[in-house]
């Protein structure tokens, strides 16, 4: 019988996880379908239990529910629970399992696709909302040199390093705090981008070399990567393959099957998708 999967959210028609997971599920040969379900703003819970009652058997989880996703969950996975939110569930006969794969996701991205050695390397994400706390741990298990959490609101980052101090160091501070830190990796984890906003980022942020990487995608540069270029960024890489690698993790977590990621990600940035 065809196993059901969905991706469950509010907007949810531009999600392009159908079409990664179609993908995916064609090359490896999976029996799956996959759907997009819009909840009403009150109604993630329920839209879950419906689907499960039809015999869904996992879905993943995006804006604005993916806190209430952890908060259903009966084994949430450590870093899910680090990451306070969960887009990865899997109904299992023993419960609701959740996972959060954006940071692995994002990982995963950095060190295969753009072929990058985060072990020894300085890195600094910039903001310290949901985006930022979901890649902290992944990031933090390769062993950088330095990871550092920069956000307009000081506070904010500072409780990010309190929490993670159990796994590993982190530096936090406002942006100014890391003028001149010469980072390898920059990472915007704001929502600046969605809202067109420029960040107010200090000079001597890059080091020679550098990658600007930014969580978000859309159609041409994102205004973070133009003004990463302008500050020194040699590299820039918008979220797209983060997208693609997160779901690759999900779809693991669901069938046992890794799928090849670039193929997929090449039919997304083609627009064929
Ligand atoms: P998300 O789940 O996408 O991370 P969030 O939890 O609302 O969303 O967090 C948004 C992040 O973007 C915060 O770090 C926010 O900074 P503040 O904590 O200071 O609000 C950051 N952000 C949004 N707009 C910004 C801007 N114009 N300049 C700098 N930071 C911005």
């Amino acid at each position: 019988m065809t196993d059901r999967y969905a991706v469950i959210g509010n907007p949810i028609a531009h999600s392009k996880s159908p079409a990664i997971h179609a993908a995916f599920a064609r090359q490896t040969g999976q029996d799956m379908s996959y759907e997009a379900i819009l909840a009403p703003q009150d109604g993630f819970a329920a839209a879950v239990a419906a689907f499960r009652a039809a015999g869904g058997r996992g879905m993943n989880v995006t804006v604005p529910f993916k806190l209430e996703a952890l908060a259903l969950a009966d084994m949430p996975t450590e870093r899910a629970r680090l990451a306070g939110a969960a887009n990865t569930l899997r109904f299992d006969a023993d419960g609701v399992f959740a996972d959060n794969t954006d940071g692995v996701g994002l990982a995963r991205d950095l060190t295969g696709r753009l072929g990058l050695r985060l072990a020894g390397r300085r890195i600094l994400i910039l903001g310290a909302g949901g985006a930022a706390r979901g890649v902290i741990l992944p990031l933090l298990e390769e062993r950088p040199a330095l990871l550092a959490v920069a956000n307009r609101s000081v506070d904010k980052a500072e409780a990010l390093k309190a929490q993670f101090a159990p796994f590993g160091e982190l530096a936090a501070g406002g942006f100014d705090a890391f003028a001149g830190g010469a980072f390898d990796v920059v990472i915007n984890a704001t929502s600046a981008s969605l809202a067109g906003a420029h960040l107010a980022l200090p000079a001597g942020l890059f080091a020679p070399g550098a990658l600007a990487y930014d969580m978000v995608y859309g159609k041409g540069e994102t205004p973070f990567l133009a003004q990463a270029r302008r500050l020194g960024a040699t590299l820039v890489s918008d979220g797209l393959g983060m997208l693609v690698e997160q779901a690759a993790e999900s779809f693991f977590l669901w069938r046992g099957v890794r799928p090849a990621t670039a193929p997929v990600l090449a039919m997304l940035a083609g627009g064929t998708g």
